[in-house]
């Protein structure tokens, strides 16, 4: 069903993002009639701007790479360019395959409302669109995040892009700045540099992801290095002038950076504001939204899920937290979600994958002396060997206790998150993963290794 004329829910969504339609999958599967506003495309970020098309990007640039780098394989192969139109038809065809496939999904779902507008909350119980009411017994607010930028620094769209532009480029510029060096910023200039751009990454922060796990940071900005990645750590931006062919960058201590095009990836701020969201008592600081443990406003029975509350803004964290809402709501009692376990990858070349504590986070909850790691070296795995990638993945534990993260760096090690969040949410101890047989030879063995080692029995690695 869609474009009706208001009425009355179980549960009213604003946002049809990641968060908002997991909540309303969920609620329609739990029998809740639901009313879905979506001003835009279902799917929201994610699937439109940001997951599905950088990692189409970032593909094309494996491609890429490989091809420049065939020969290290015996395979003579010759890249003779890069073509951002057949690049762009690729990624918008992954792009409107999983958009046909959510419509159906929603579309399909008799309990599901599918309203399309732009929403304002006007009660604690009443989402507005274009003057038609829609009153829920629940109300979840998924109004999701855009691009910030900082004060003074204007994106035009040209030469100074976000990553929303940074996915529409229709050529490949020759060089670029990217202002920020964290998630986006990194994987943006992986691709770029795939791609053949001549890339410089300007961080504030002393190091590259500063969120990650310190061993991480260090090892994907050596791997940038040999890439050919310039990057400047520990220096704020300034200022931007506009030049004949691009921007001139100024950074903390006075160094001038010139290139075609400035990308600014300084983060993502909440789309909270002229919502009716304060006006409704919905209290707010800096304008993410606050809730309880169990995503609960405070204001009669509004949730807010997604980039809007505090944390990590991922789409997964969207889902999780929109299931929750949802069973919360049909009186399920569903278990809190735990912040720390959700798992964070960074589709970057090469790739990080992390879940639970860094070793200094641990080290501030546990104490110093209670907190052991073992760091594999993916030298010692012959599936790694084999795709020429070098990184490692390091243990956290708890002295006598369970393993409090995991951190991964190489190529595609973002597929083995799924078994280190199993082994972190399981509070599994190292002898226990230890019991388990790993295929061989699969990059997955190396998270064994590394359990075999902190478990004291390592196999191909030292004590
Ligand atoms: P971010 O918060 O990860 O990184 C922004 C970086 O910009 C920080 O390192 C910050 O220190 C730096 N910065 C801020 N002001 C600066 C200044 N004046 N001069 C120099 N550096 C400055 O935000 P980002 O990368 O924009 O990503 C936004 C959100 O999207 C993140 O929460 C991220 O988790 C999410 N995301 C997740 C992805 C994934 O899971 N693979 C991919 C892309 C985005």
């Amino acid at each position: 069903m869609s474009e009706p004329n208001g009425g009355t829910f179980d549960v009213v969504i604003l946002g049809g993002g990641s968060g908002g339609y997991a909540a309303a999958l969920r609620a329609a599967q739990l029998d809740l009639t639901v009313a879905l506003i979506e001003k835009d495309k279902l799917g929201g970020t994610c699937l439109h701007r940001g997951c599905i098309p950088t990692k189409a990007l970032l593909h094309a640039g494996e491609v890429a790479d490989q091809t420049r780098e065939s020969e290290q394989f015996g395979v003579k192969a010759e890249l003779i360019g890069v073509d951002m139109a057949g690049v762009n038809a690729y990624k918008n065809g992954v792009v409107s395959r999983l958009f046909k496939g959510l419509q159906g999904l929603v579309n399909g779902s008799k309990k599901i409302t599918l309203v399309s507008g732009a929403g304002k909350l006007v009660g604690p119980d009443t989402i507005e669109v274009d003057g038609a009411r829609y009153t829920g017994r629940n109300i979840i607010l998924a109004t999701g995040s855009y691009s910030r930028t900082i004060p003074g620094l204007e994106i035009d769209g040209q030469r100074v892009i976000s990553s929303e532009h940074a996915l529409e480029l229709d050529r490949v510029p020759a060089s670029a700045i990217v202002l920020g060096g964290g998630v986006i910023g990194v994987e943006f200039a992986s691709a770029w540099k795939s791609f053949g751009v001549d890339v410089t990454v300007v961080e504030a922060l002393p190091r590259l992801v500063a969120a990650e796990d310190e061993e991480s940071s260090k090892a994907l900005e050596r791997a940038f290095r040999k890439r050919g990645i310039g990057f400047k750590v520990g220096k704020p931006f300034e200022k931007v002038e506009h030049t004949d062919s691009g921007v001139k960058v100024t950074i903390a201590g006075g160094e001038v950076l010139e290139a075609e095009l400035l990308l600014v990836a300084v983060g993502r701020g909440p789309t909270t504001a002229n919502l009716g969201y304060e006006e409704q008592g919905v209290r707010l600081d800096r304008g993410f939204v606050l809730t309880d443990e169990r995503l609960r406003t405070g204001v009669g029975n509004i949730f807010a899920v997604g980039d809007i509350v505090p944390g990590l803004q991922l789409a997964h964290r969207g889902f999780q937290q929109g299931i929750f809402v949802a069973e919360e709501i049909a009186g399920l009692n569903p278990a809190v979600i735990d912040e720390d376990g959700i798992p964070r990858v960074t589709y970057s070349d090469p790739e990080l994958a992390s879940v639970g504590l860094t070793e200094a986070k641990a080290k501030e909850k546990y104490g110093a002396d209670k907190v052991k790691t073992y760091n594999y070296n993916l030298g010692g795995n012959g599936k790694s060997q084999i795709l020429k990638t070098a990184g490692f993945v390091k243990l956290v534990r708890v002295e006598d206790g369970p393993v409090v993260g995991v951190h991964m760096v190489g190529a595609r090690v973002g597929e083995l998150i799924g078994e280190a969040q199993l082994i972190f949410n399981w509070e599994a101890y190292p002898a226990e993963v230890a019991q388990l047989v790993h295929a061989h030879p699969t990059q997955g063995e190396a998270l064994g290794e590394a359990h075999l080692a902190l478990a004291g029995k390592p196999l191909h690695a030292h004590a």
